[in-house]
């Protein structure tokens, strides 16, 4: 199983940074990412929904053979965790919560906190509960940033249109001032900049990727299921829209070139 893929699913391109990070500390690893965007936004459906939606994608995902699956969707981590743990068992399934939630209390042990997520991670209040499972006086705040989901994946991520919609979204978070703020939403690392400009100097900003990349390694080494060459892995991504503008897009996300050979189009159901 060593030589199998490091499966990731994310409704869309956004977890193509985890993918990034992953891919940076696991460079001798075989990645095989599904992008749900005939779907996106998971973020703004319900709990049931996005459930059913995960179960199909990391379905399509465990049938192409993977030695683990990591959910680089804060969304369906929120919500759909457990089943897709029942679902696939004894496959190791990895979130982007519970090591988004880990470093936010590393950047800021004392809060508060504030959290920038979809609709559905606010609701279902899951980085609330990850950060006071470990942290319970930890005041936390969770604002919703719909509109940084849909700029992203049409590639705009800097200039004035971003600005304006960064200021709307985090002007009433800041004048809470808190020490960090968490990218709760997989596609926000790539606003990092215009994020960072409006937040200012004194705001640490938290992405759960690099977390996420060490817990994964963490789980492959314990399992002994780390892959054994040093190959040059070839990496496969699959996509339910548009195989072209994933390949296209994908790589402001990926931070480098996808081929379009590499994308295949698949039909989840
Ligand atoms: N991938 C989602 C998340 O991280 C954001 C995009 C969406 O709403 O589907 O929450």
């Amino acid at each position: 199983m060593n030589d199998a893929s490091i499966g990731i699913f994310d409704s869309g391109m956004g977890g193509l940074t985890v993918m990034r990070a992953l891919m940076a500390r696991l460079p001798q690893e075989r990645f095989l990412y599904l992008g749900d965007t005939a779907r996106l936004p998971y973020g703004t459906k319900s709990a049931d929904t996005v459930t059913r939606y995960s179960v199909q994608a990391a379905g399509a995902l465990v049938r192409r053979r993977i030695k683990l699956l990591v959910v680089a969707c804060n969304t369906a981590s929120g919500v759909a965790l457990p089943a897709l743990q029942e679902a696939f068992a004894p496959l190791p399934v990895i979130d982007v919560i519970a090591p988004g939630a880990e470093a936010a209390l590393v950047a800021s042990p004392r809060g508060p906190i504030a959290v920038i997520a979809t609709e559905g991670t606010v609701k279902a209040g899951a980085y609330m509960r990850a950060i006071h499972a470990r942290a319970a006086d930890v005041v936390v705040t969770q604002t919703p940033c719909p509109l940084f989901v849909p700029l992203a994946e049409e590639g705009l991520i800097g200039g004035e249109i971003v600005e304006l919609v960064a200021h709307h979204y985090l002007d009433p978070v800041l004048a809470q001032k808190p020490h960090a703020l968490v990218l709760g939403c997989t596609h926000y690392p790539a606003l990092k900049g215009v994020i960072a400009k409006v937040a200012g100097p004194d705001v640490l900003l938290v992405d759960s990727a690099e977390t996420t990349a060490i817990r994964v390694e963490q789980r492959l080494r314990e399992m002994d299921l780390l892959h054994s060459t040093a190959a040059r892995p070839e990496h496969r991504f699959l996509s339910t829209d548009a195989p072209e503008r994933f390949a296209r897009v994908g790589e402001i996300f990926l931070g480098r070139r996808i081929d379009p050979e590499a994308v295949e189009l698949v039909d989840l159901q």
